[in-house]
């Protein structure tokens, strides 16, 4: 089972992109494909289109397309849950110890890494970047 994972720009601007994949290959995730990416405004809205509504949107989109993020497709058992439980919560401080978010996240908005939240939004997402992986 495949699920996708953003590591978005706060954590490739603070060079976090090795010790984030480290975590997730300990974790027993194999990357099957793999991206740097500089999302345009049209693509980071329409990635999450679910929050257009939401105060944070706008923000969000600014923020998604301020530098490159690398994109990532990933594969284990239980890939969707498992990636969700190993990032942690969104907001950092709410984030167990040991996870993604808490050791390399700064806040809410900048919050170091997304993934996948149910198994028909990762065959969404992971088509959105990965085409042939359809
Ligand atoms: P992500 O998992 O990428 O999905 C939506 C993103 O919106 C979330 O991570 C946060 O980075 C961002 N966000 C910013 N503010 C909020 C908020 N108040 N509640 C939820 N998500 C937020």
């Amino acid at each position: 089972m495949l699920t996708l994972a953003i590591i978005k720009p706060d954590a490739v601007s603070a060079n976090n992109i090795g010790k984030i994949v480290a975590h997730l290959e300990g974790e027993g995730f194999r990357i099957r494909e793999a991206q740097l990416v500089r999302l345009t405004k049209e693509r980071a809205e329409s990635f999450y289109e679910v929050h257009r509504e939401r105060p944070f949107f706008q923000p969000l989109v600014s923020f998604m397309t301020s530098g490159p993020a690398l994109a990532l497709a990933l594969e284990r058992d239980d890939a969707v849950t498992h990636l969700r439980k190993v990032i942690g919560a969104t907001d950092p401080a709410q984030a167990e110890a040991g996870t993604i978010r808490r050791l390399y996240a700064e806040s809410k908005e900048r919050n170091a890494i997304h993934a996948s939240d149910s198994p028909e939004n990762a065959a969404r997402e992971v088509a959105f970047f990965f085409p042939s992986r359809r």
